[in-house]
């Protein structure tokens, strides 16, 4: 490939009322300029270019396990011609077909295709602007066209006549300019405008001058792929967009959701058939969910496999868990890092999980906290149940059997082993190994005070 990408990230984005830097701002749980980097990468280019300026440190830092990325700073934003000149040196402009496709790091959502055709249509000498008709032209710059139709200049909204701000073919910002001329029109470039500023757009007229250049357009339908963002308000309302995209995705691929509008998909979701959506419903980081899964109202999950035939109900917060097929879990689970449930397990409400391996068909039904244990097949965990396993300084872990039953309010102090088939008496706390076969007592013996009288009020 011979190109080269330059994202424009360095204003600062006031009308965000945010410390943060504009393109660090998130939509589906990826900052803007993640998105427009996921883009990019697909591309296959030579380099990739980010210009920063306000809040430089703050965005290298978060990209930085990415060695490739070429960072070039913008100490003043003087425009958006003088932003791509500061990526310039670092641009091998010798090589006559090498382009430069320019993107905006808070327009988000612009598709890999999209942009892989835009880059077909340049050339050494085309030049290619993405375009958008549109009713609601304000503000942007304007395309303008000659009697035949062909493009002669750009004109930002404040430089434009009242003939010309009726139009309504509008400049997206995304263009693939053949970097050779790119960069010597750059360096001819002034700042004799309305806004005082280096406009990239002025590079269009200098193309249509040139007779060894062609301008070409390529009109997009899909808005959204072209929307950028300067406020909160345009924030939300691209979330909203991506998210019903996301939500058509899963529609389609067979997905059963109860409402469309009310699903977040944070990252990536894989589906089997037959999966069944509540609403409300957040998906985080890598999710897969297996065939004839059921999801309940109110449920975050994140970073999780679900087997087949799994069903989660209502309010249950699942992180880092793996889930055995047949399993339930939930009204209001709390599956925490490290939980493997085995086949036809059962956590039942307000029941914590936290590095726990929980056997094939057993069950802690209600009000448990279980951490950095193995349970074997068959364990029945009672209601009130405390896994100990923190002294304060380190983290102990409890081993459980095959066939144990734990009865209820029991606290199990780790480091300790229940062998198979045993049974603890319910309010026991249990402090030391108990051997196979065996029922463990440990709590204080029940004594009777026969006739006593309550106290009487004086
Ligand atoms: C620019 C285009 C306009 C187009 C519009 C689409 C110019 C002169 N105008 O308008 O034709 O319709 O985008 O949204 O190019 N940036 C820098 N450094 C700067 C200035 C801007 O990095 O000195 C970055 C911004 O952070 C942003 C992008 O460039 O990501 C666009 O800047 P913005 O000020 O929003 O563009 P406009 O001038 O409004
Ligand atoms: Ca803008």
């Amino acid at each position: 490939m011979n190109l080269d990408i330059v994202i424009l990230a360095a204003g600062r984005g006031t009308r965000m009322n945010s410390n943060i830097p504009k393109v660090l701002h998130k939509i589906g749980g990826d900052s803007m300029l993640g998105h427009v980097l996921g883009a990019a990468r697909k591309l296959e280019s030579d380099q990739i270019h980010i210009v920063v300026g306000y809040g430089a440190e703050q965005i290298k830092t978060q990209f930085s396990s990415d060695e490739e990325l070429q960072w070039a700073l913008q100490d003043k934003q003087l425009g958006t011609g003088h932003a791509v000149m500061q990526a310039m040196p670092r641009i091998d402009t010798t090589k006559p077909e090498k382009l430069v496709l320019v993107l905006y790091g808070d327009v988000p959502l612009t598709n890999f295709s999209t942009l892989s055709k835009l880059i077909q249509q340049a050339s050494g000498n085309t030049l290619c602007i993405l375009t958008l008709i549109t009713d609601k032209p304000k503000g942007l710059g304007r395309i303008v066209r000659d009697d035949a139709g062909e493009i002669t200049e750009i004109v930002e909204e404040k430089d434009a006549n009242e003939k010309q701000k009726k139009i309504k073919e509008i400049n997206t910002g995304i263009m693939v300019i053949p970097a050779a001329k790119l960069n010597t029109w750059l360096n001819s470039l002034g700042n004799d405008n309305a806004q005082g500023e280096y406009y990239l757009t002025d590079v269009v007229a200098m193309a249509a001058a040139d007779d060894k250049c062609t301008i070409s357009a390529m009109i997009i339908h899909d808005e959204k792929e072209v929307q950028g963002v300067n406020d909160k308000a345009q924030l939300a309302s691209l979330e909203r967009q991506f998210q019903m995209n996301n939500a058509e995705q899963l529609l389609k691929a067979g997905v059963l959701l109860r409402d469309p509008s009310r699903i977040d998909v944070r990252g990536e979701i894989d589906t089997g058939s037959d999966v069944e959506i509540d609403i409300n419903v957040i998906f985080e980081g890598e999710v897969s969910l297996g065939n004839g899964v059921k999801i309940g109202a109110n449920v975050i999950i994140k970073d999780s496999k679900i087997a087949d035939n799994v069903n989660i109900l209502p309010g249950s917060n699942i992180d880092g868990a793996e889930i055995g097929e047949g399993s339930s879990v939930g009204p209001y689970a709390r599956l925490r890092p490290g939980t493997v449930l085995k086949e036809n397990t059962k956590i039942g409400n307000f029941v914590e999980t936290k590095n726990a391996v929980i056997g094939k068909g057993s069950k802690a039904s209600h009000l448990a906290y279980i951490g950095d244990a193995v349970l074997g097949e068959n364990v029945n965990i009672g209601a009130g149940t405390i896994f100990c396993n923190y002294d304060g300084v380190n983290k102990h872990k409890t081993i459980i059997g095959d066939n144990v039953f734990v009865g209820s309010n029991s606290v199990l102090v780790a480091p300790v082993t229940l062998a198979d088939n045993t049974f603890v008496a319910a309010g026991s706390s249990i402090n030391s190994d108990v051997p196979a076969d065996s029922l463990a007592i440990a709590r204080g013996k029940q004594r009777n005070i026969t006739g006593w009288k309550r106290p009487t009020k004086k």
